[in-house]
């Protein structure tokens, strides 16, 4: 086969057959098809795109570059649960200690920010002591012992995905259905788990801007996972500003917590109880075996709303933490977490009604304050970042704090803090309740 006939036949949208995509996906993890090619490669997807046969085959040979994890020492139906990613969403902190507490084995792999989303393996390790590396046998004692266990991906899972995100991060490829699709799926159909629940975010914040979008990706992506045998889900959810009012490592473990002890913001709370029965339902959990969807969602919501008001995911939190090697004291003493040197807040310029926080540019504010990387290699200042003091729809005054930068260098912090205030639109009419959860795609 030649690269540049797959590549040009691309280009001219013509459908590729599983041969070409595989070879493809096998000569670039190989090194035998250099980065120029699967450049241009990838860039003639973007544009002529893929259909589902081809995405489906994509998404095949990308899970199947690498290992499969073998979860079946692990008793019970586990549930995996992604997210596409956004700012300030620290939901798998929040949704892995409910649902385990109300009997659902979470054992999950999760990824490092990049960009201006976070990743929950940073969130993790900004907690003293707490290690995202284990061996398998241990992952697999900690979630039968423990309830629950996440790890950082190893990059035995689906490779190509590895070498093909990475390319598309620096080449403007990443925003493509298909593209997302064989990256996302890839790797959760090769991590072990028994059922997939996606969170699907939209809005400014999210590689897919619109609810339409939003729904195609979830649609294809629940579709790629029950063919292959896995019972899967979507929820389609708002990414327009970020999602709870605190961006960046320590500060949105400290916000977690506060979700965990019952006096979280009420949006990440009521996405997280969502979630969570979700799982629940998914993993036959809590005495939703054998019933619908309605019904089953609606009781796993009831159970994790049991759960949080029992302190029973707060319990499990602290047991998970101990087990990874972090200080479970972290819960009670906020202090313990690392601490920025320097807090600037940013003033509203008028009297009015916020209209609209642009979730993107709050992301890259937070990463501008070192809470983030621009490159892989790059390091994170663990206690960087942004909590926003007003949202959508709150009413202000001239003067009245909007949001809070937290960094360790003054002139990051300050640049930063001027990007956060561009984020914010203040009008003199109060806006429209945004909805939260737009859609559930069973
Ligand atoms: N998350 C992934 O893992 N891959 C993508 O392509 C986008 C979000």
């Amino acid at each position: 086969m030649n690269t540049v006939e797959v590549i040009t036949k691309k280009r001219n949208g013509i459908i590729l057959s599983d041969e070409e995509i595989r070879y493809m996906v096998n000569g670039y993890t190989d090194g035998s098809i250099p980065d120029y090619q699967m450049a241009a490669f990838l860039m003639a997807v973007y544009f002529q795109g893929m259909n589902k046969e081809e995405t489906i085959a994509l998404t095949d040979f990308m899970r199947r570059s690498g290992d499969t994890v073998d979860l079946s020492g692990i008793e019970g139906i586990k549930v995996d649960k992604h997210s596409t990613g956004g700012v300030g969403d620290k939901t798998t902190l929040i949704v892995g200690p409910l649902a385990s507490a109300c009997g659902v084995p979470v054992a999950k792999m999760s990824g490092r920010g990049l960009g201006f989303t976070g990743g929950t393996v940073d969130k993790l390790e900004s907690i003293p002591g707490f290690h995202t590396s284990m061996e398998e046998c241990d992952f697999i004692n900690q979630v039968n012992q423990r309830g629950i266990a996440v790890i950082g991906q190893t990059g035995h899972i689906a490779p190509a995905d590895k070498k093909i995100y990475a390319l598309r991060d620096v080449t403007g490829t990443v925003e493509n259905l298909s593209l997302i699709t064989s990256s996302i799926m890839s790797k959760k159909l090769a991590s072990g788990s028994d059922a997939i629940l996606l969170d699907v975010k939209c809005g400014s914040g999210a590689f897919m801007k619109t609810e339409e979008e939003a729904e195609k990706l979830g649609r294809l992506m629940v579709e790629i996972g029950n063919s292959s045998g896995k019972k899967t889900m979507a929820i389609i959810s708002d990414m327009e500003q970020p999602l709870g009012n605190a961006v960046g490592n320590a500060l949105e473990v400290m916000e977690a917590i506060d979700v965990l002890k019952g006096k979280g913001p009420e949006d990440i709370t009521e996405l997280s109880l969502q979630l969570a029965g979700m799982m629940v339902y998914l993993g036959g959990a809590a005495g939703t075996a054998g019933l619908d969807m309605e019904e089953g969602m609606a009781k796993g919501r009831e159970a994790a709303a049991k759960a949080l008001a029992s302190g029973d995911a707060l319990e499990r939190f602290k047991s998970f933490v101990s087990g990874q090697g972090g200080n479970p004291a972290i819960a009670d003493d906020y202090g313990l977490l690392p601490q920025a040197g320097i807090a600037i807040d940013v003033p509203a310029k008028a009297d009015g009604y916020i209209h609209g926080l642009d979730a993107m540019k709050i992301g890259l504010a937070s990463q501008h304050t070192g809470a983030g990387r621009e490159k892989k290699e790059d390091s994170v200042d663990l206690s960087a970042g942004i909590v926003l003091r007003r949202k959508c729809g709150d009413e202000v005054r001239r003067g009245d704090i909007l949001c809070t930068l937290y960094g360790n260098d003054l002139e990051k912090t300050e640049r930063a803090a001027g990007e956060a205030a561009e984020a914010f639109a203040i009008d003199q009419i109060r806006p429209e309740p945004r909805l939260l959860i737009k859609k559930i795609i069973g």
